[in-house]
């Protein structure tokens, strides 16, 4: 039997720093043989956000240690890695030359190529780690930096369908739980006040809503939050705004998937319709389960990672290094930190630019 690849992924673009050691299974699939998370949460928490040039002293202070563990965990030695796959953008330049530097001494040290990978293309083959999932599929990426339906064709061959013209929807989830009085990264617990709250209580903007096809915009509804937030004076007020605001967001999330389904389907004859949802915001209970609800009524295949793939890690940046590995793409040790990489090249790179509305 001829011996399976073994992919060392190491992720450090924003305030994670991961190292994941992943292979194959007989029948092809991938196997996570160890995936370390650190998250430096407890550095940012008194800024009310990631402070660059902290993430990256932690990133030093810590990405050696965690790939020896990564690599310790996996049961393997050091000699049995057949390439090595860093995140090289998009994000934080100080904090992805960490972990790209590390990468590309380390596959220089053990001889072994190196694979340069896009996070985003790593949070869109995050699915891939636990179900067999075929090309095309419509991804809907929803991270704190990024939010955008993508055609996704092949690997490397991405369209995208729409993108949010100003903030990301874990940034409005951040920021609306920061003006709940919740320290950074609030986003998870507006779903735990959302549960104590009544979702009709305020009617929230729902900005672009009935025009610019499947782009997202979130803005307006920040603004909205801040007035209201101001005035607010019982706990069960917060309650309230947050259940308002999630509400919102799967209105939102509602309406522009649909158009997305009509956009990818003008663009793909497939005869399974397959939805993937990846990326930080994917952990939302609620919105996993109204787009599933969706799914079932236009008849897509709904996929989601495990809860503990949909945030930032290394083992979704090792699964683009095994598909990229088999076949031979490999990347120079010259290879530049690009912090404004996009996934599909048609792209403007600046953020809404390029959106007709
Ligand atoms: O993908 P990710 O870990 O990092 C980026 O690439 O940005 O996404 C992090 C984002 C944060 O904004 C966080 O608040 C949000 O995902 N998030 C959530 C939930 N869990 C994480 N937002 C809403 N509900 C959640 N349960
Ligand atoms: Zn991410």
């Amino acid at each position: 039997m001829s011996k399976k690849p073994l992919i060392l992924g190491i992720e450090t673009s924003c305030d994670e720093t991961a190292a994941s050691i992943i292979t194959e299974n007989d029948e092809g699939n991938p196997r996570i043989l160890s995936s370390i998370v650190s998250s430096q949460e407890e550095v940012h928490k008194e800024f009310g956000g990631v402070v660059p040039e902290l993430a990256a002293r932690s990133h030093i202070e810590k990405i050696d240690w965690i790939v020896q563990k990564a690599i310790d965990k996996s049961g393997k030695e050091i000699e049995e890695i057949d390439a090595v796959a860093s995140t090289a953008g998009p994000g934080l330049v100080v904090c992805l030359s960490v972990g790209l530097s590390f990468g590309k001494a380390f596959s220089s040290s053990i001889n072994k190529p190196f694979i340069a990978v896009n996070h985003l293309e790593g949070h869109a083959l995050s699915p891939k780690l636990n179900s067999n999932l075929n090309y095309p599929y419509l991804l809907l990426l929803i991270s704190g930096g990024h939010s955008q339906f993508l055609n996704v064709q092949g690997l490397g061959k991405y369209k995208r369908l729409g993108t949010t013209i100003d903030d990301a929807l874990g940034e409005a989830f951040d920021k609306t739980a920061k003006l709940l009085g919740v320290e950074f990264p609030g986003g998870p617990q507006i779903e735990v006040f959302a549960k104590k709250g009544d979702p009709n209580k305020y009617n929230l903007p729902k900005p672009i809503f009935n025009k610019g096809g499947c782009n997202l915009s979130f803005a307006g509804l920040k603004t909205a939050i801040l007035r209201i937030s101001k005035k607010i004076k019982t706990e069960q007020e917060k309650f309230d705004l947050a259940a308002s605001f999630q509400k919102t967001i799967e209105e939102i999330l509602y309406k522009k998937t649909k158009i997305a389904f009509s956009e990818f389907q003008n663009q793909n004859i497939t005869k399974e319709k397959i939805f993937v949802v990846a990326g930080g915001v994917a952990a939302n209970k609620n919105i996993r389960s109204m787009l599933t609800n969706l799914c079932k009524e236009e008849n897509y295949k709904s996929i989601f990672p495990p809860m503990e793939l949909c945030g930032d890690n290394a083992a979704m940046i090792a699964m683009v290094g095994l598909e990229k590995f088999k076949l031979r793409q490999f990347d120079n040790l010259d290879y530049p930190a690009k912090p404004r990489w996009q996934l599909d090249e048609e792209a403007a790179f600046l953020k809404g630019a390029g959106v007709k509305l």
